[in-house]
Parts: C-alpha cells; structure tokens; sequence
C-alpha cells in the first residue's frame, strides 16, 4: 500500500522555494497516491513562537496548501497538535535513535547557531518527531526539498533499526509486511527543476524564511509589485544566457533563476534556455516577471480570500486531524503492543 505523507513549519508566511521545492509536487501526487499533508505545529515550537503568531501561521500555511491546489476533500490536511499519537511516536523514536546520528544533523547545527547550550532539547529531537510523523502513517513517498535529505536518510534508518529491534515481536503478532518489518523505509522525493531554490540575493545560499532580507525570498503572500520588484533586483551576473543547461556551470544566480523558472512554467531548464538562451538577463527576467505573477497572485489571492474565515479553515484542519487520527491510531496501538506496552 503506497501513502504519501509530507509537512511544513507553520513559522511565517511560506516562499517560492516552498512552493516549487515540495507544494507543487503534492499538488501533483494527490492525482494518483492517497495524500496525508501536515502542518507542523508542533516543530514549530523548537524555536521561540509568539503563541498568537503561530497561530495565525497554522491558519496561514492550511489556507497555502489549499490555494495552491490541495483539495482537502480528496487528501488529508491537518495540524501535526491534533494528533496526539505524533507525540507518542516520536518518543518510541527518540529512544531508538541514537546520539550519534543525531549529532549528525546539520540543520541542527546551523539553527542552534555557536550558542549550542542554549538550544532547545526539542530542536535536537526535531528529526526524530520528523520520523515519527512519517512512519505513524507508514508513509511509503514523502515529497520534500533537497534540504530535508539528511533527515529522511535519518527516518529509514529509525525505521530499520525499530524493524531489527523487534523482530521476533513483529513477526509474533503477525505486523510485518514480508521481509520488510514493521515500518515501511520511506521514500524521499525530491523532484522537479527547483529542488532548491536559492536566495534572490545571494545564488549560494538557500531561499529560506530567516533571511534578514525580504528581497531574498518571494512569499506567497507578494502582491504582483512585490513579486516584479523583487525579480528585477535579483542578483544576475554579466554574462547572455547560455543556451545548454551545462552553461549554468558556476552561475549560481543564473542557474536559481533558470530553475524558478522551469518550476513555474512546469518544463525543464533546457527547455527554458532553447528559449532563452543568448539573450540578455533584462528580457528574461521581464517574461519571469509576467510568469510568476500569472502563476502565484491567484495564490495570494485565494489565500486571502479563504483566510478572511478562519472557522472554516479550523473546521478543515480538525476533520482533517479526525482522517488522520483514524489512520494512526491503530498503527499507533501496533506499535505500543510491539514495544510491550499494556493496554487495557
Ligand atoms: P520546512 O517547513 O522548512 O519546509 C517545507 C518544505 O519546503 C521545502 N523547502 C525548499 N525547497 C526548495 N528550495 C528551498 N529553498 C526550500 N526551502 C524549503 C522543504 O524541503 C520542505 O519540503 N522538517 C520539515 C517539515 C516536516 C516534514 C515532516 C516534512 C516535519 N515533519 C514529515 C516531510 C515529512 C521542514 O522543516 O520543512
């Protein structure tokens, strides 16, 4: 049985590389897998959250996901809080994690910055509740963005080691699925021209929401003048577009805006340099202009529109949470007859 499960951090507005790294790719797997998508409150608390922002973020991020084209009729749209089992599982996974693969984790080391000590418990557990959302549902496909690699390799290798740890248990109650144990090992998807998009400001550096600079990044929320004043001051270099994608070679700037574009427009970068390949960087970006703007005010348009009634989005998040619920629960029961836990 295939299942698709992917989240995002409701911390403030989402951005381009959200929206082509990992939202346009649920988009189009919702059309042939059954589809669990989160809002991840609850990673969210890792870092200092004005309780009143996060919750307008929650609203946000749900009201994202449904402008950009997830039908939550069709897929499952709900926050990560609801679900209390996300909590349950991600204690079982914090103690077959170890030490060692967490010290591994370098988004780890770039959010707890020099200041280590100072870091919450919960950002060093952080992908370990990852692994929990995923495997609560025995997600087998999880789209992301190239940044979440290292804390999928961190899931399956959760998964296998809970899958050997209990082995006899598994096949004792008759949980395992062939030789695969318990936990399916998920797989990452990581698809498309714009698996990372980079900062507007700086092609080196990742599109992220922490940047200082607003011009770094294009929120989904941008009006079209927004969206058109930031396209025209990103950073290019001197040189005309080449015309193969190997031209790219060593243009971080050219090659970010090259792939935005690809995502956008849903073709790839070769595609897009036939088109424009010798032609200078101002008539270029004056079609990526007209493109993002085509494709992401309706966005910002809708998601105004659904937020100006935030019933209905929190009607939609807590039938979603109860969709969910029912899928995890039994897996959740599994596991804690699994582990030995006694329930009543
Ligand atoms: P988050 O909230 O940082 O990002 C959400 C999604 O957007 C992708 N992304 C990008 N893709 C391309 N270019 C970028 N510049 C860029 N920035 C962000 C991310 O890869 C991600 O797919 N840990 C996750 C949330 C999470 C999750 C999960 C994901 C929690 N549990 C279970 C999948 C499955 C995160 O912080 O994503």
């Amino acid at each position: 049985h295939q299942r698709v499960f992917s989240g995002m951090q409701p911390t403030s507005t989402l951005h381009l590389g959200n929206y082509l790294g990992a939202l346009t790719n649920w988009v189009a797997m919702q059309e042939t897998h059954e589809c669990v998508f989160c809002v991840v409150d609850m990673h969210a608390l890792t870092l200092w959250q004005d309780p009143a922002d996060l919750k307008r973020a929650i609203r946000e991020v749900t009201a994202a996901y449904i402008a950009a084209g997830i039908d939550p009729q069709k897929s499952i749209i709900f926050n990560q809080s609801q679900v209390s089992a996300h909590a349950e599982l991600a204690w079982i996974c914090n103690c077959v994690a170890r030490l060692g693969w967490m010290n591994r984790m370098t988004q780890f080391k770039e959010k707890a910055g020099k200041d280590r000590e100072n870091a919450s418990l919960g950002l060093y557990a952080y992908p370990s509740l990852m692994a929990a959302d995923i495997l609560l549902y025995k997600a087998t496909h999880v789209p992301v963005g190239e940044d979440q690699k290292q804390h999928l390799e961190l899931t399956r290798d959760i998964a296998q080691k809970f899958n050997n740890d209990f082995a006899p248990q598994i096949a004792e109650l008759g949980l395992g699925t062939g030789e695969l144990g318990f936990f399916p090992l998920p797989e990452p998807m990581i698809m498309g021209p714009a698996q990372r998009v980079m900062s507007l400001r700086d092609g080196t550096k990742k599109m992220s929401k922490s940047d200082t600079s607003d011009y770094s990044r294009i929120n989904l929320t941008d009006d079209a003048d927004a969206i058109a004043q930031k396209i025209r001051k990103a950073k290019t270099d001197p040189e005309a577009l080449p015309s193969e994608e190997k031209g790219l070679e060593g243009r971080p700037e050219a090659e970010n805006l090259v792939g935005i574009y690809a995502g956008l427009s849903g073709v790839a970068k070769s595609a897009v340099l036939q088109q424009f390949g010798g032609g200078q960087f101002s008539g270029f970006k004056a079609a990526l202009v007209d493109l993002a703007v085509e494709k992401l005010a309706p966005i910002a348009g809708e998601m105004r529109r659904l937020l100006a009634e935030p019933r209905h989005i929190d009607a939609i998040l807590g039938a979603g949470a109860e969709r969910a619920g029912a899928i995890a629960t039994p897996i959740m029961n599994e596991v804690k007859d699994i582990v030995g836990f006694v329930r009543g």
